[in-house]
């Protein structure tokens, strides 16, 4: 394991790739379904986005780190009409999403099973409606802060990635972290906080089900804050 993150070449993501080892029914389900889901970045990204998907979709939404993607299959259940991208390096993760969708096969969804800057490098410009950031790694020690997913680096990918008005969504229970979000935003000067007062941040995104690292958040007495920028 520790060689096959050493040998990663990625930019943001230092976590774990893989956990438990796999039952072959849900080996079966991930490589059967990243065949099916899966986006190819070595093919050039279509002109029209919305051709990734084999559903009609008039928008898309990322989401970056899905985790077990309890919330993401919530919103691609809920919104036939919008294209989702999830995307998840952790195996474990991935397998899950994917076995689920091997139960409910839904058109509207795609994954991407890597670093999520590889893929927003990928994406054409003024691509997404919205872009989900929720409970990324807290990298709480001071030390590790560098390995936040947000940074000015990050920030630009998504600024490009996100049509005007489009929407980037944080939520954390990491008090350092919501700062550190705030200010990096703030600074970056491509979006515009949208909390019209205190009870705002923390109260959860619309039709807002839940995650899972949430749950272990609110079980463990950590309210958590939930940011919405806009591009402007
Ligand atoms: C703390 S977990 C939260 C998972 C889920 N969003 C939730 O709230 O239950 C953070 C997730 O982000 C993923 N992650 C970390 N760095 C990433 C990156 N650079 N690109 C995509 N996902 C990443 C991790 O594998 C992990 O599953």
């Amino acid at each position: 394991m520790i060689d096959e993150r050493r040998g990663r070449a990625t930019e943001a993501f230092f976590g774990r790739r893989r956990g438990r080892v796999l039952r072959p029914l849900q080996e079966a389900n991930l490589s059967e379904g990243l065949e099916r889901y899966g986006v190819d970045l070595s093919a050039a990204a279509p002109a029209e986005l919305t051709s990734l998907f084999a559903a009609p979709v008039s928008s898309i939404h990322l989401e970056v780190g899905f985790g077990g993607g309890e919330h993401l299959l919530h919103h691609a259940r809920s919104r036939p009409d919008k294209g989702f991208i999830g995307v998840e390096p952790f195996v474990n993760g991935m397998s899950k999403l994917l076995s689920a969708l091997a139960v409910e096969p839904l058109d509207n969804v795609r994954v991407y099973h890597d670093d999520a800057t590889q893929l927003l490098d990928w994406l054409p410009a003024a691509s997404l409606s919205g872009v989900d950031l929720l409970y990324p790694d807290p990298w709480p020690k001071k030390k590790h802060w560098k390995r936040r997913f947000v940074t000015r680096v990050n920030l630009d990918r998504i600024a490009t990635a996100l049509q005007p008005g489009g929407a980037f969504r944080f939520a954390s229970d990491i008090d350092t972290y919501v700062n550190w979000t705030l200010l990096n935003c703030r600074s970056h000067g491509a979006f515009s906080w949208q909390a019209s007062d205190a009870a705002d941040w923390r109260t959860a995104f619309p039709n807002w089900p839940g995650t899972r690292y949430e749950a272990k958040a609110l079980r463990e007495g950590r309210p958590p804050a939930y940011l919405t920028f806009r591009r402007g």
